[in-house]
């Protein structure tokens, strides 16, 4: 078990799914954790079960970051972890709206799931390299396989999602040649039972029955399976590992579709 004690960590989006379980896992291993959500009510309940730090964020809301940060750095005294985990979905496929419908749920998937995502990192950057004791530092952003396979039914998602893969090899490549010990990884996970599946099978029926066959372990990850990846490359554990990625998916990107 990756060893968090000691581990400053802001986790976004922890009112539900792979962020609340990934506050539990932080906690239990031993890191003082802030979480973050647009859902006040379902965040506060979530991190003072977990024992946690919650504040109210919009992750697009740039301004909002520097804010969150300070908080934790206040609360702890500083920060080692940035997990980027809030997402969402904007349920459409290239032609499936009109220009008004369309680029509005395109500019705000992409206002949350990558501006958000790279606001954080620097944010998170400018606080870890002012830590006591030198720059040091872990930021984990969730992508998802749509990055690898995008789905037609949803554009913003998937391109959204690929360019977090691509966000996080450059950041971590920066860190890297600025010499802060601050790296940068990527999980990509596969179809685990959270709301956004719940709210992307709204948009596409089925969705659920067919993602969970596209696994040969035939299920979907359960939100803990995911937050035991993001633990261990938030962790001292893989100090080699940057710009990186740990796909979470139960094979499912590893097998011939038609097998
Ligand atoms: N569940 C899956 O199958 C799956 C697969 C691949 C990737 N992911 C990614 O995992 C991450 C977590 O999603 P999840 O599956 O736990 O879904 P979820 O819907 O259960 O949780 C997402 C959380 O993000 C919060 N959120 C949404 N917009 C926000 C914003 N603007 N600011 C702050 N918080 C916001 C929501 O309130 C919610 O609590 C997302 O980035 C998602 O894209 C999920």
């Amino acid at each position: 078990m990756p060893d968090l004690s000691g581990k400053v960590a802001i986790i976004t989006g922890c009112a539900s799914g792979i962020g609340a379980a990934t506050v539990r896992r932080f906690v239990a291993d031993g890191a003082q954790v802030l979480g973050t959500d647009v859902n006040e009510a379902n965040g506060a309940a979530l991190c003072a079960e977990a024992g946690a730090l919650f504040a109210v964020q919009d992750v697009s809301d740039r301004s909002l970051w520097p804010q969150i940060v300070a908080r934790a750095v206040e609360a702890f005294g500083r920060l080692d972890i940035l997990v980027n985990n809030a997402g969402m979905v904007s349920g459409a496929g290239i032609g499936d709206l009109d220009d008004k419908a369309m680029f509005a749920a395109w500019d705000q998937v992409l206002a949350v799931n990558l501006t958000g995502t790279m606001a954080g990192c620097r944010a998170a950057i400018a606080a870890m390299r002012a830590n006591p004791g030198g720059s040091a530092g872990a930021i984990v952003n969730i992508a998802s396989t749509t990055a690898m396979a995008p789905l037609p039914t949803d554009v913003g998602y998937s391109a959204s999602k690929g360019a977090v893969r691509v966000l996080s090899k450059s950041v971590a490549t920066w860190c890297a040649q600025h010499k802060l010990d601050i790296r940068c990884n990527t999980v990509i996970p596969g179809a685990t039972q959270t709301g956004i599946l719940e709210a992307a099978e709204q948009q596409a029926p089925g969705l659920i029955a067919a993602v969970a066959k596209t696994s040969p372990l035939n299920r979907l990850a359960d939100p803990a399976e995911t937050a035991a990846a993001i633990a261990f490359l938030a962790s001292d554990e893989c100090p080699f590992m940057t710009g990186a990625e740990m796909v979470v998916d139960g094979a499912m990107m590893a097998i011939h579709p038609g097998f």
